[in-house]
């Protein structure tokens, strides 16, 4: 029996997942059986787009289909109920980054999952980028030496906050919906946690057009291995950027340095239909067609999310959460992400800078 899953959120990221489902669906290995969705124009199209039963109420659909796994893929401020909701009814989950924007709420998913004996997968697809496992695979053979310094980045164009999800933007920050995806990927190249971070940002663009939130933050952290990194985002890049995001990691060690630049793959292109040039980053996601002409998505980005559902399959096959530990972005390792998002914010809060009163 396939496992039978479900989509909780059908907007822009809510879309990719769906693809990449409806892909594992035609190799046979799920059943995509309902979408939730509270848009009722997008659940009307998206029902109708990927042949699956639409829910105005995301419980309803818990209730009544019988699902094995579910995706959260709505606002990161509305994982938490979804997810206990999940869990309540023995539904395994992949959710969205970040698992929370609360420490004490993603401790309460986590709790729920473990005390439900469900996975709780999130989605942090960085770790699947062909240059950042390679990255991390000369780091744990300590080609690098003792990692001493290093640079994330990671900036969108303003389209994102300002359009895409304007309506919650005020409940996100560059930390929580950017750097977050770089704080699990230190985590996991590392092996270790942060132990101080000092931040400082700006907020003054969205402000401006009625958006409560930061246009950009900085902060410098240090790991429990002495090694001290420097954190740039923002999501204030403008329109004539050429890519949706800018991203990058760098890392310097007492015997070698590696970057990766996740923005500029040496891929450009110009065409008279669009406004500018532009680069696009065809590992993370790119539809292709298979031999028959039918288009399936491939990418960093999708193979996280058939990791999710190749796990959910061997749980229904019979094994348990202690046979795939160890082998997935798990709930328990987000909450030190989360966490760092959470300090970040309390050291911008406490202005805690020694001032210079010349
Ligand atoms: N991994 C990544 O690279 C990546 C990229 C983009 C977004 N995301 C994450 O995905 C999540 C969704 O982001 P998005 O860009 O798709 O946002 P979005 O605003 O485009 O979509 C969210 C959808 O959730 C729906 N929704 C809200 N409340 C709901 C409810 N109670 N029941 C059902 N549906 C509900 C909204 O109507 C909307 O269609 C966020 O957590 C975001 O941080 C991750």
């Amino acid at each position: 029996m396939r496992p039978r899953v479900g989509v909780i959120g059908a907007g822009v990221y809510g879309t990719t997942v769906l693809q990449a489902f409806s892909w594992a669906q035609r190799c046979r290995q799920i059943e995509l059986a309902a979408v939730a969705e509270i848009d009722e124009d997008v659940l009307t199209k998206q029902a109708e787009r990927f042949s699956v039963q639409g829910y105005a109420d995301y419980r309803d659909m818990l209730q009544q289909e019988d699902l094995d796994a579910v995706a959260i893929v709505t606002p990161d401020h509305l994982h938490k109920e979804m997810a206990l909701n999940c869990a309540d009814s023995g539904i395994h989950m992949m959710v969205q980054k970040p698992l929370d924007v609360t420490t004490a709420g993603a401790s309460a998913m986590v709790q729920a999952a473990r005390d439900a004996d469900v996975l709780l997968y999130v989605d942090f697809h960085k770790r699947f980028d062909p240059g950042h496992v390679q990255l991390r695979r000369d780091v744990s053979k300590g080609k690098l030496g003792r990692i001493q310094y290093g640079y994330v980045w990671m900036e969108d164009k303003i389209v994102v906050p300002s359009v895409w999800f304007r309506d919650w933007a005020q409940h996100s920050s560059p930390v929580w919906f950017l750097g977050v995806h770089f704080f699990d990927l230190l985590q996991w190249i590392l092996g270790t946690k942060p132990v101080r971070v000092t931040a400082t940002g700006v907020k003054d663009k969205l402000i401006a057009m009625g958006i409560d939130t930061y246009d950009s933050i900085q902060a410098k952290i240090e790991y429990a291995n002495g090694a001290h990194f420097s954190v740039d985002c923002s999501w204030i890049l403008p329109e004539s950027f050429p890519s949706i995001v800018n991203q990058g990691i760098r890392m310097v060690g007492s015997q070698g340095i590696w970057e990766v630049d996740s923005q500029d793959r040496g891929v450009f292109y110009a065409v008279e239909e669009d406004a500018g040039s532009v680069v696009p980053n065809y590992y993370a996601n790119m539809e292709r067609e298979d031999p028959e002409g039918a288009a399936y998505p491939t990418g960093y980005v999708i193979d996280s999310m058939l990791w999710f559902l190749q796990l959910v399959s061997r749980l229904k096959d019979g094994k348990g959460l202690a046979d795939i530990a160890g082998l997935y972005p798990s709930g328990e390792e987000a909450l030190v992400s989360t966490r760092l998002c959470e300090g970040i914010h309390e050291s911008l809060a406490a202005e805690n800078a020694i001032l210079f009163d010349w």
